[in-house]
């Protein structure tokens, strides 16, 4: 299987068969850290030991959809549901910037509160931060639109999309969510927001609910081919009031597998090392930093409100406030001989697109 992930390291693809025997071999002994180590060293030779940090603002957790897995959904009672105010978001704008945050992603539930006319309440809120602060990316993490408002986002001043598209393959897909979404769309979304010009970010949650090594192939398939410039991969975690309450979480160990195989596939990638990581443990996101991934995304949100922005249950940093949630994040890199680096870390071919346009 080595040489599986020496040719991997070599022509940046396998086949869908090799995919397969490659993720299903995961468990044979020293084959997690083989990966990791290449990994690690292609990580180091273009980002170093830096690493890049994204604060979040969970500006809402109303939503609309009904996702099988996530603690948000529409039909969760156990959520006491919030809308920042245009004012505190930019507090905590304010605030991150003061941290020394140079990405802002502002995540929420999807809602026609800010889909409403080409989503016109977030473009305003998107050119306010754009002018306040022009040393700092701004994604966007709130779901499907259309391209009307996609693109006035983008002209807004976005300058980056994450938008998970969860599995690769629609039966599981189908597995994940209520007939009512569609992996149709949600794919030609992402292809949307790339042609707009975002860095898009695409993802999956390992160990979801049906998922098996077919599905992971497929999803490492679709990924050598859309090439996001990031991906998002965390374990699955149960929540308690959700349709997922009794399965089982994802493997911590798999995650950082499938994050190694991400980084040699494709080494320039922005790869966090996920929150999902860390439930009732502080070694995950240290881990996927020393597997490959070279983004953490620590928690902007006020206080007060982190409690109820709960996709998964064990969710860990929500009785930290944003400056104690970064400096131990920081702690924790600096513990494994990283840094935290100020600066909006975009993926390295969009930087010299910048500066050709420049
Ligand atoms: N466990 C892990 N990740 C989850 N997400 C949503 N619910 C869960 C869960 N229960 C992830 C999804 C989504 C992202 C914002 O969070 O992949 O795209």
């Amino acid at each position: 299987m080595k040489s599986l992930i020496d040719k991997l390291e070599e022509t940046q693809e396998l086949t869908h068969e090799e995919w397969v025997s490659l993720i299903g071999a995961y468990e044979t002994p020293g084959l997690i850290d083989y990966a990791a180590e290449k990994a690690r060293a292609l990580s180091l030779s273009i980002f170093g030991t830096q690493i890049y940090f994204r604060g979040i603002i969970e500006y809402t957790n109303f939503c609309r959809n009904d996702c099988y897995y996530c603690g948000l959904r529409m039909s969760g009672n156990d959520t006491t549901r919030y809308r920042l105010t245009p004012q505190q978001i930019f507090d905590c704008a304010e605030e991150g910037h003061r941290l020394g945050y140079r990405t802002i992603v502002l995540q929420g539930g999807e809602t026609a509160y800010y889909e409403a006319k080409g989503a016109a309440r977030m473009v305003e809120i998107v050119r306010t931060i754009r002018e306040r602060y022009p040393d700092t990316a701004i994604t966007l993490s709130m779901g499907e639109m259309n391209r009307e408002a996609y693109e006035a986002l983008f002209e807004a001043g976005a300058d980056r999309y994450l938008l998970r598209h969860e599995t690769a393959t629609r039966e599981h897909y189908e597995k994940l969510h209520p007939p009512t979404m569609s992996f149709d769309n949600r794919m030609e979304c992402l292809r949307i927001l790339k042609e707009i010009g975002y860095q898009a970010g695409a993802g999956i949650m390992v160990g979801s609910p049906y998922q098996t090594v077919e599905h992971l192939a497929n999803d490492m398939m679709f990924m050598a081919d859309f090439k996001p410039h990031m991906v998002g991969i965390g374990p699955f975690q149960p929540h308690h009031d959700t349709p997922f309450a009794n399965f089982p979480a994802g493997s911590n160990e798999l995650t950082f597998f499938i994050v190694s195989l991400c980084r040699i596939m494709n080494p320039k990638l922005l790869i966090p090392a996920t929150t999902a990581l860390d439930c009732g443990r502080t070694d995950g996101r240290q881990r996927a930093v020393l597997a490959g991934a070279n983004v953490i995304m620590p928690n902007l949100s006020p206080e007060g409100i982190k409690k109820n922005y709960l996709l998964y249950d064990n969710k860990p940093g929500i009785t930290q406030s944003a400056e104690e949630n970064l400096n131990k994040l920081r702690s924790l890199v600096e513990e494994i001989g990283y840094t935290m680096v100020v600066g909006r870390g975009d993926h390295p071919d969009k930087v010299k697109e910048k500066a050709c346009a420049a």
